[in-house]
């Protein structure tokens, strides 16, 4: 009898042949699963539904494939957007996707830059998990902790701390709409990181889904797997349910400043001086830089410092005046304001804007652009600088570089504390992009030659052997999975540059709790070997 079944099931599998199909038999089994019977069909979503398309793009910040590629190149879309409302779904959904020979994939705030939470470039069917409704946040003041589900924002966080206390905060990424679910996942690092680290520093618990439907906490998961879902990226070794943050200490006033200075007026020395010292400065102190040209037919670059410090505007000066002083900085550039004041800063709005534009999830405006990130180790000289300006200058839509000091907390965590490994000897990280407003094959396949012609450019300026990368700033260019079984060696081309050393015990460890290679994608840890 029993195999009577498996027949027939064999069977079913290989004539499900249309994506009609392969959704109804999904859904047949959801059904059929404990804890998940009820609701199913408005919890899912398959593509003949008129709200798919909506579901699909709400979220999402870079619709580069949209426009861009030939039906044979673009990427699939999930046979079914599945919204869980409790753990019990996501456990039946990984073991029907399983038995059904689909994927899955986990979309918490959908800011992957390949969008690799929603597509497929392997074209493997797949169910997508949205987790936009597993989103509470419980804060604990008395230890200072909180538990926050995978779907909730960074944003709905900050504001969530700040209605409990004036004097706690958490050092996570700076646009509010970042769901939590990826970030931890790849570390993630704004404004405190310099004092506190990354996001996935202050994690001290986490549960998880693994492959085979179960829910592990730290304790039942053990310390392998509680390393490696601390900046080992998303997607490779279950569904995060929910982290367990360590909440930080910020002091009732914070200061944050932007000066501003063009190339012609002078910006290319600014930055050769800030280079010797943005990661010395004290770990209160945060300046970053951004370097942009200004849309088609920029004469020149604008530089912006663009800065955020734990502390008043008293403390701040003589800091400044001492490291610093060719900035000029005056009292009147810098803005005392609260923590929550500066979030809203930082995120794009007014200080003065009410907190709830932090609950935003859904971006008004996106537009299409290509990234690629870099560490750099010793000061570019003035000639590379100038270099990349006339690159930029070359560029007709908007093109920026994006750069982050290190040094401070980062460099007193060692490499292997957890799978996020850029520490001590980086200066700084630099993020390109490069935007545009309508997307077409020809826009696509342009900035994208653009964006390569910077990456090449900027070889003996940045970090090698490997020229590491930041994963959460996701870029398919640096290789991809091939195929369900890419071995370990092919993987390293780029799973060197995201991990450095830690890629071979996130290797390891993906062998031992996801042997079938369960939780994949075109950059997923590969089995080791
Ligand atoms: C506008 C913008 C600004 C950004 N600013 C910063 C910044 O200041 N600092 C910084 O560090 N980064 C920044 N990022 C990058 C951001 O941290 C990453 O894109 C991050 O992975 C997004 O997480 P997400 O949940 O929103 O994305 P998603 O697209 O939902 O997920 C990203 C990856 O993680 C997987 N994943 C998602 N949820 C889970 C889960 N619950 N369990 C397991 N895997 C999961 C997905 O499948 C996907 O592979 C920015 C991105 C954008 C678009
Ligand atoms: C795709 O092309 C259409 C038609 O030119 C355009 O209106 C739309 O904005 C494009 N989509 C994106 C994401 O650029
Ligand atoms: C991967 O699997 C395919 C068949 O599915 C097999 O032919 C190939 O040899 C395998 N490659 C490796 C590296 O194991």
């Amino acid at each position: 009898m029993m195999a009577y079944y498996v027949i027939v099931f064999l069977a079913l599998i290989s004539y499900a042949g249309s994506v009609e199909e392969q959704s109804v038999s999904f859904k047949n089994c959801m059904k059929s699963s404990a804890g998940a019977a009820t609701s199913i069909e408005t919890i899912a979503l398959t593509s003949s539904s008129s709200q798919y398309q909506q579901a699909l793009q709400a979220f999402e910040q870079n619709p580069r494939w949209v426009n861009s590629s030939s039906a044979s190149t673009s990427p699939t879309t999930p046979l079914v957007i599945l919204t869980p409302l409790t753990a019990s779904h996501i456990q039946a959904a990984i073991l029907c996707t399983k038995k059904l020979g689909m994927q899955i994939r986990v979309r918490s705030g959908g800011h992957d830059y390949e969008g690799l939470s929603f597509l497929s470039y392997s074209k493997a069917p797949f169910v997508m998990l949205d987790l936009n409704k597993l989103r509470s946040i419980d804060i604990n003041l008395a230890d200072e902790t909180a538990w926050v589900q995978a779907g909730a924002t960074l944003g709905e966080l900050y504001y969530k701390i700040s209605k409990a206390s004036a004097l706690h905060g958490f050092p996570a990424g700076i646009c509010p709409s970042i769901g939590l679910g990826g970030h931890i996942s790849g570390g993630g690092f704004g404004t405190m990181l310099r004092k506190f680290g990354t996001a996935a520093d202050n994690v001290v618990d986490a549960t998880i889904i693994d492959a085979n439907g179960k829910i592990l906490d730290r304790k039942s998961m053990g310390e392998d797997l509680f390393w490696a879902i601390r900046g080992g990226g998303g997607n490779n070794f279950g569904v995060v349910l929910s982290w367990k943050i360590k909440l930080v200490r910020v002091p009732p006033v914070v200061t944050a400043f932007n000066v501003q200075r063009t190339v012609a007026e002078g910006a290319t020395k600014l930055i050769l001086k800030w280079q010797t010292i943005a990661d010395k400065l004290p770990k209160d102190l945060f300046i970053r830089v951004v370097a942009q040209n200004t849309g088609a037919n920029s004469a020149t670059v604008q530089v912006l410092f663009n800065s955020f410090f734990l502390g008043g505007i008293d403390r701040l000066m003589p800091i400044m005046k001492q490291s610093f002083p060719e900035l000029g900085l005056q009292a009147k550039d810098c803005t005392e304001m609260t923590w929550i004041q500066s979030a809203l800063f930082f995120g794009g709005h007014s200080k003065d804007d009410a907190p709830e534009a932090l609950l935003d999830r859904v971006t008004t405006f996106k537009s299409s652009f290509k990234a690629k990130s870099d560490y750099v180790r010793k000061p570019i000289p003035e000639a590379g600088l100038e270099g990349i300006w006339k690159l930029l200058l070359k560029e007709d839509v908007q093109a920026m570089l994006i750069m982050e000091p290190y040094g401070g907390r980062m460099s007193e965590i060692p490499e292997s504390e957890i799978a996020f490994p850029h520490r001590k000897g980086n200066l700084y990280n630099i993020q390109y992009l490069v935007k545009w407003d309508v997307n077409t094959a020809e826009a696509s396949s342009r900035h994208v030659r653009w964006m390569k012609s910077l990456y090449s450019y900027m070889t003996p300026y940045v970090s090698n052997s490997p020229r590491a990368t930041y994963v959460n700033y996701r870029d398919l260019d640096i290789g991809t999975n091939k195929r369900h079984n890419t071995s370990f060696a092919e993987a390293s081309v780029w799973g060197i540059k995201y991990f450095k050393a830690n890629f071979i015990r996130l290797s390891q460890i993906k062998k031992k709790v996801d042997p079938h290679n369960f939780f994949r994608n075109e950059q997923s840890i590969p089995l080791f070997s």
